[in-house]
């Protein structure tokens, strides 16, 4: 999507040095760094300490990866050294496992010599799929708003609310969540969004840079204001992405959706997730027992990033020494889920639901 008015997507590989470049979201949305990714340690730090993040792109930086360390070394051991690395970094979203579990598959039964140019293909393969999901969740979900937009006066906006940053930023193009958005204000289709703020890391802070960039009219607001929108019909739609989402449609995604979905069904606002296919987890159906969460540092609490006056820093908002708890996801129930947006479809947040969708994965 657009920064300046200029294409870019997440993650790229140059195409004359070929290295792999990423924009480093820590900076964003104060400054746009754009960062090289070289060695199987730049992987690991970058996806664990949050320079790349977002389900969908965590996925394609495991495979970027994998073919950076299949270039140094393309051994069984190499590869699963590399694999047990990435696969350690952060433990909710299944596309990081899944995306590593597509390049062993690839590439083990290949020989070495042909391993390093293969998993190469593969981590352009797995973008360019992310992109196309991203593209098809966004022309599913414009249906939806079209048809909001059509039970109202023309010129008053579908207001949406989203949680965290499920956009381009957080996959390799368009977004999940946001994608529907995108397509719905290139349709010409009048929106508002209001962004959450999502403590602690402020992720709503990207979603706001990313609608802006595009044009999108929109609000950011703290992550507890939701409920009152929703109470006083301020809210059509809510659209949230996902991490991890059991096969019978149990949502896990960053803390504070479950609530959000809580005040919407008590509300009667419909409540969609955007999901990519690879974001299912077949082999789970209890979402609340079964998915680990992340358990992030205290520090991302009591300590605020932001803009100082010295440029980009943490401020301290807590007594020092205050303990910090910092669960980073949480799971909605799919009773609570009105439906959930996938590129080949729209389904109920079910078992059933998600098996017409994806027959050959239940088979
Ligand atoms: O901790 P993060 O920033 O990686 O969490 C991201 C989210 O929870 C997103 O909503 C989710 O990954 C869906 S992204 C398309």
């Amino acid at each position: 999507m657009k920064v300046g008015g200029m294409h870019h997507r997440s993650i790229w590989r140059d195409e004359d040095s070929g290295e792999v470049r990423i924009i480093d979201q820590r900076r964003l949305p104060h400054e746009f760094k754009v960062m090289t990714l070289s060695s199987l340690e730049d992987f690991e730090v970058a996806i664990r300490d949050m320079l790349v993040r977002g389900a969908p792109l965590i996925g394609a930086t495991a495979a970027f990866g994998v073919a950076e360390a299949m270039e140094r070394d393309p051994s069984d051991a190499n590869f699963e050294h590399c694999r047990a690395v990435l696969n350690a970094t952060r433990p909710t979203a299944v596309n990081l496992a899944w995306a590593l579990e597509r390049c062993r598959t690839a590439l083990m039964p290949l020989p070495p010599e042909e391993r390093a140019g293969a998993a190469r293909d593969l981590a352009r393969e797995v973008s360019e799929e992310d992109v196309e999901i991203n593209r098809r969740i966004g022309e599913n979900g414009l249906e939806l708003i079209r048809e909001i937009a059509a039970g109202k006066p023309a010129d008053e906006p579908v207001r949406l609310l989203t949680h965290c940053n499920a956009g381009w930023l957080a996959t390799v193009d368009w977004g999940t969540a946001t994608s529907p958005m995108y397509h719905a204000h290139d349709a010409g289709i009048p929106i508002h969004v209001w962004v959450d703020e999502t403590r602690p890391r402020n992720q709503g802070a990207l979603t706001s840079w990313e609608l802006g960039e595009h044009g999108i009219p929109h609000t950011y607001v703290v992550d507890s204001a939701g409920g009152h929108l929703m109470q006083h019909g301020l809210v059509d739609l809510v659209i949230t992405g996902t991490d991890r989402t059991t096969a019978r449609g149990d949502v896990c995604n960053k803390i504070g959706t479950y609530l959000k979905a809580l005040a919407a069904h008590d509300n009667d606002v419909p409540f969609y997730v955007a999901l990519p296919s690879p974001t299912i987890d077949w082999t789970l159906g209890d979402g609340v027992a079964e998915i680990p969460i992340e358990n992030r540092p205290a520090r991302e609490i009591t300590h605020v990033l932001g803009l100082t006056e010295d440029g980009i820093g943490d401020v301290q908002v807590t007594p020092g020494g205050t303990p910090g708890g910092n669960p980073a996801f949480d799971v909605t129930p799919n009773r609570l889920v009105t439906g959930l947006i996938t590129e080949r479809g729209v389904c109920d947040a079910s078992a059933s639901g998600l098996a017409g969708l994806f027959p050959e994965k239940v088979a």
